[in-house]
């Protein structure tokens, strides 16, 4: 069994994604004994935001760009590592209403038709089978169903979105939000996380 362990958040040791998405790890190693934990930072080493060059030695046109040539290497990394792990746990902060960069640049990686995905007569059916992930959700403002801010929110929504197009239907989300709104907020928020992923089980 493996699990594929992503952080993104620019704010090293003092992010709330990353310390829930480490805890999510350590419960998911506490319930799967031997559970081959692969990690990622995304942010401290991105991939390349997409470009020409990228896309047309990705589609076979023969490049003398060490950097593109690395970048497609690391993509190549991305999806082999996504293949074979069962478990995803994704550290996710709301930046700008949506995702880190890094996260997006690692999507545009693996979202590829063909692999992780088909266009079908019916329309797209997503290729990951068998994965459950997890989502470690940071926010400094409130977007939760139900509140003023709901409709702007393109973090969670997208993710869930996203990892739905792919097959990845079983996600739980663990959501620490409201994290600006003062220091007392913030660490209920964070207590209320942490409570959430001791309470996982699966
Ligand atoms: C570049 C940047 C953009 C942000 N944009 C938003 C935002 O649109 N909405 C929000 O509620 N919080 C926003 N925040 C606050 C973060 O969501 C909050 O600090 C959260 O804790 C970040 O997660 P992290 O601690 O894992 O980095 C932003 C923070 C940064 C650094």
């Amino acid at each position: 069994m493996q699990l594929l362990h992503l952080d993104s958040s620019v704010l090293g040791t003092a992010s709330v994604s990353r310390q829930l998405s480490a805890e999510l790890v350590a419960r998911q190693r506490a319930l799967h004994p031997g559970i081959r934990v692969v990690s990622r930072d995304l942010s401290a080493d991105p991939a390349l935001h997409l470009s020409g060059a990228h896309m047309a030695a990705f589609q076979g046109s023969a490049t003398d760009d060490a950097t593109i040539t690395a970048d497609l290497l690391k993509g190549n990394a991305y999806m082999d590592e996504l293949f074979a792990s069962d478990v995803l746990v994704i550290g996710a902060p709301m930046y700008n209403l949506s995702i880190p960069t890094p996260l997006k640049a690692w999507i545009d990686r693996i979202a590829v038709a063909g692999k992780t995905f088909r266009y079908t007569a019916t329309g797209p059916e997503g290729l990951l089978k068998n994965k459950k992930a997890f989502i470690a959700s940071s926010r400094g403002g409130v977007y939760s169903a139900g509140s003023p801010g709901a409709a702007f929110e393109h973090q969670e929504s997208y993710l869930l979105g996203l990892l739905a197009f792919l097959g990845v239907t079983d996600v739980t989300v663990v959501r620490a939000e409201g994290l600006a709104f003062s220091a007392e907020a913030k660490e209920a928020a964070v207590a209320r996380a942490l409570e959430n992923i001791a309470d996982i089980t699966v």
